[in-house]
């Protein structure tokens, strides 16, 4: 279990926080040395990590691979109707089970001594096998599988056995979730965006926030004004839920198909949430998008980022076709109104070889004490995150 109460546990890694809270040192986001103390204590540590949602595995037999922290998972929606996650390797000598990114399939066949094993992840054939060790009993090996919990869908992972239960490792933010995951979790996928950020995880993780109105070139030529919002954090876990009117965005020439940025239902919901869960999760509901952000820290410079697109499983076909323009074009990769982010991912990566701290500023207060709760455009909704890492990784904060 982390120790959260031995905060100098790491330092032989020779990393003194500032003693101020709002500075973080560069050098996190570019010592390669740390990256896998991160996946021991983190990535396979006593967190949740969401792989999947239910929508994108609608049909019985459907599937799904996925790699946390080098571990290949394989989620399927088995043929009585329940969704698993395996281990995406063989229970006979490990080889990796399945190597297509998603499908549907009725029986799952390893192709080194052809064992198989239908979609409940039991073994139902495998040649020769009286010619096995005594004993040898075929129901002896289904596939292997980590510690599994959902919430409105969402499919969640543990690697380690002190995990909390899901909903107390959720903590304060669930409410802003739910809104984010349709209020129901019914969603259905409607496609994905894969991409590679050059960044270190935390770098892609720390730069999805307050920046849009001075970063996205598109907020200031569309001339597209916020609403009220607040951010709050869940100090316990790092995680930050975040939630803002809209305003409409005025007709403009700049233009053609002004849909792309209408809102279509019921004024209430015309707003923008956001939730990201320690480590690497973002979940965005923004006019009409729901998106599902699954970050892969698959390496120390270099960030992989699933965009899952979906629509809810009540809207008629005018509806999906809107979200489906909406979807990427506005808050993907190379969205209207986000396409600067992989620029700024990377180039805080280049800048972060420099010495000394990055300073967060707007919104900060006091030096030595977190809110809980703060305006939507404030950059202190990093912090509690920021926090939680360094207690996590047994970084002691500098005294003066
Ligand atoms: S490793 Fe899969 S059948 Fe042998
Ligand atoms: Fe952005």
């Amino acid at each position: 279990m982390n120790d959260l109460s031995n905060p100098g546990i790491n330092s032989q890694l020779g990393i003194e926080w500032p003693k101020n809270m709002n500075e973080v040192p560069k050098e996190v986001f570019v010592r390669t040395d740390l990256f896998d103390v991160e996946q021991k204590r983190i990535f396979r540590g006593p967190e949740w990590h969401a792989v999947a949602h239910v929508g994108e595995l609608p049909e019985r037999g459907d599937f799904k691979t996925y790699t946390l922290s080098n571990v290949p998972l394989l989620i399927v929606h088995g043929h009585d109707g329940e969704h698993r996650v395996f281990y995406n390797a063989c229970s006979h000598r490990s080889n990796q089970l399945e190597t297509a990114s998603f499908g549907n399939k009725t029986e799952f066949e390893c192709p080194y001594h052809r064992w198989l094993f239908n979609p409940e992840g039991e073994l139902i054939g495998c040649p020769n096998s009286k010619e096995y060790s005594p004993g040898f009993k075929q129901e002896d090996y289904p596939l292997g599988q980590p510690r599994v919990d959902s919430f409105y869908g969402l499919i969640f992972i543990t690697m380690h056995d002190d995990t909390p239960p899901l909903t107390e490792w959720l903590g304060e933010v669930k409410p802003t979730l739910i809104k984010a995951l349709g209020d129901d979790g019914r969603l259905r996928l409607l496609g994905y965006q894969k991409v590679s950020y050059k960044s270190n995880w935390k770098g892609y993780n720390d730069n999805d926030g307050y920046h849009a109105p001075l970063l996205h070139t598109a907020f200031t030529l569309l001339n597209w004004q916020g609403g009220d919002g607040r951010q709050y954090m869940d100090m316990a876990r790092g995680h930050l839920g975040f939630e803002a009117e809209l305003k409409r965005v005025p007709r403009s020439e700049l233009i053609q198909d002004h849909s792309l940025v209408d809102f279509i239902g019921d004024e209430a919901n015309m707003g923008s949430r956001l939730i990201q869960l320690f480590p690497t999760l973002v979940i965005t509901r923004h006019l009409n998008v729901y998106n599902i952000r699954f970050a892969i820290a698959s390496g120390p410079e270099e960030t992989e980022v699933h965009y899952a697109y979906f629509c809810h499983e009540d809207d008629d076909e005018e509806m999906v076709k809107h979200r489906i323009r909406q979807s990427s074009n506005l808050l993907g990769p190379c969205g209207m109104v986000s396409m600067e982010d992989a620029s700024i991912f990377h180039r805080i990566h280049i800048g972060s070889n420099t010495p000394g701290n990055a300073i967060f500023q707007k919104g900060v207060k006091s030096f030595d004490k977190l809110e809980a709760e703060i305006k939507q455009n404030d950059e202190t909704g990093n912090l509690a995150r920021w926090e939680y890492y360094r207690k996590v990784m047994g970084f002691e904060r500098a005294l003066a």
